[in-house]
């Protein structure tokens, strides 16, 4: 598959005119494209049904437990949010309160607490305690969940020791109560109701979920239906020119990515590439997902929510590496247009030092390959200025600054309007815009944005005009936006969907 561009001549070639305007180089047209959301980098809302058959499947990595005991009627606790005992008085639960899972297999699990340590056991005098010390995983760490048959949020927490969890007293929780001594009743010191809060679904939870033996026929039957050839052929022919392809950084590992990623991610790439040329379509390379996570969301395959990448050197060269590679697995395609070198690094997590100093490496391995692939760099999250990268990307050729539009994900746009939402497409987003798109510094891409919002009962004309209003802004952005996704179970954050019941027209 990898090299069916250089072999296979379709004859339908798209010609991108460049001008020239300033330092940069604009593509003429400017990019109108679509995300290939939720394919090769899994996202559980966009899909629910790929989780369907996880066992435990509300048992994922990153899931959040918490545990309230019934002799108690209090919450287990790492004490100070970790680093010393687990206690269980507390009356409300929250961050300290809170057991995030890492899965083993369906019944088995590390937990984590606000404070990053492993829960593990300690011997005390005459007592195996309970603490909250280690911050790696050992063997005696590890803990079985046994749910209630009648009740499968009513557990008891089996140690690999053979003995269970109990809350002995308010501020003694030990690891000593025998299996045969249990009743589930009220008076069980064993015995612990189990409340949630906070899940990922990401690559990390569905491969992992599904497990080494199962997960590698349940991703290539994803990857194979998702998207499809005629997908491409629908782009094509509805006012698109091309489309932003989300990837993880285990795809330069195929195809045999370390677990619990499975290979197979590679070959729809280079399908994708073969697509594109064949519906005259350009493709922009988008590294959704880095080592460690550089977000801690699920699109980021974060396994717990941590956010790791830029924390060694380490974690950017491999990055470093995953850009080189596709780079220069794809540069001979006419479809390769630009390469994005992290989506969405979150601020301040990610420090702008560290961004700046991957960004420079990271164009530097595109241009080992590529003269002429756009290098997009994706503005952080957070509390920015918006030309923050400027200083980096002003000096480079074919540099270009993504930022991600949406009228969501903060209480700014909880009570709008309908009105209220388009005049601050109007208003703001030009603002906003237009503080990016500067005549002598880096082209300008709204690489995400979506015709939904925080409205309840909209209609269809609202929508309509929501659209049309973002449509006629971002149309400003020098390099051209991208609408996420194509396809998504939620109907307004499917443009595949907007496009055929004529909510958008291009
Ligand atoms: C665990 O990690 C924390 C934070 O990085 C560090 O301060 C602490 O010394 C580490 N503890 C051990 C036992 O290595
Ligand atoms: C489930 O409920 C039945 C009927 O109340 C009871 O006999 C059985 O012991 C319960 N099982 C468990 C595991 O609690
Ligand atoms: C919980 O127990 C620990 C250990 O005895 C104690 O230090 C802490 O103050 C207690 N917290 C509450 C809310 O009772
Ligand atoms: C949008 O821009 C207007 C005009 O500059 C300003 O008054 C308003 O506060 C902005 N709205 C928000 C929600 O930031």
């Amino acid at each position: 598959m990898a090299l069916n561009w250089l072999i296979i001549s379709l004859g339908v070639l798209f010609c991108v005119v460049s001008v020239s305007q300033g330092r940069q180089t604009i593509p003429n047209p400017p990019m109108r494209a679509v995300n290939l959301g939720g394919w090769l980098v899994t996202e559980g809302w966009i899909k629910p049904s790929l989780f369907d058959g996880i066992p435990n499947k509300d048992l994922l990595d990153g899931r959040g437990l918490q545990f309230k005991s019934v002799t108690t009627k209090k919450y287990l606790c790492a004490e100070l949010g970790g680093g010393t005992i687990i206690v269980a008085n507390r009356t409300s639960a929250s961050s300290w309160e809170t057991f995030t899972l890492w899965r083993i297999n369906e019944n088995t699990f590390n937990f984590r607490v606000f404070n990053k340590q492993f829960v593990g056991l300690n011997v005390k005098g005459n007592e195996i305690e309970v603490v909250a010390q280690s911050n790696t995983t050992t063997v005696s760490d590890v803990f079985h969940i046994v749910r209630n048959s009648n009740d499968s949020n009513r557990v008891r927490i089996k140690t690999s020791n053979g003995f269970y969890l109990q809350a002995k007293t308010e501020d003694l929780v030990t690891a000593d109560h025998e299996e045969e001594t249990s009743t589930w009743g009220d008076d069980d010191p064993s015995v612990f109701v189990m409340g949630f809060s906070g899940k990922l679904e990401g690559e990390f939870q569905v491969t992992n979920g599904y497990g080494p033996t199962r997960a590698p026929q349940v991703m290539r039957d994803h990857w194979e239906t998702f998207i499809v050839e005629e997908d491409f052929k629908f782009i094509s022919e509805n006012g698109l020119n091309a489309v932003r392809i989300p990837v993880g950084w285990w795809i330069a590992k195929d195809p045999s990515p370390p677990r619990p990623y499975v290979g197979g991610s590679l070959t729809m790439l280079d399908k994708a590439f073969f697509w594109a040329q064949k519906y005259g379509l350009k493709v922009i390379i988008d590294l959704h997902a880095a080592p460690g996570s550089q977000n801690g969301f699920e699109h980021s395959s974060s396994r717990d929510g941590s956010i790791e990448w830029g924390k060694t050197d380490d974690t950017i060269h491999q990055t470093v590496d995953v850009i080189d590679f596709l780079t220069a697995r794809y540069a001979k395609s006419p479809s390769l247009h630009a390469v994005e070198l992290i989506n969405e690094p979150l601020s301040p997590s990610v420090q702008l030092e560290t961004l700046t100093k991957y960004y420079k490496a990271g164009y530097d391995a595109v241009r080992r390959h590529s003269s002429t692939a756009y290098v997009i760099f994706s503005n952080r999250l957070g509390n920015i200025d918006a030309r923050e990268l400027f200083t980096l990307a002003s000096g480079l050729s074919r540099s270009v600054i993504d930022v991600h539009y949406y009228n969501l994900f903060s209480s700014t746009f909880e009570n709008m309007t309908p009105q209220e939402n388009i005049d601050f497409i109007y208003t703001n987003r030009t603002g906003d815009l237009g503080y990016v798109t500067t005549s002598n510094g880096p082209l300008t891409f709204v690489g995400e944005w979506v015709a939904e919002w925080g409205v309840k009962e909209a209609t269809k004309e609202e929508y309509q005009r929501y659209a049309k209003a973002q449509l006629e802004v971002y149309k400003r952005a020098s390099f051209g936006w991208a609408y996420w996704t194509l396809k998504n179970v939620n109907n307004h954050w499917s443009l595949e969907w907007m496009i055929n019941n004529g909510y958008i027209k291009l």
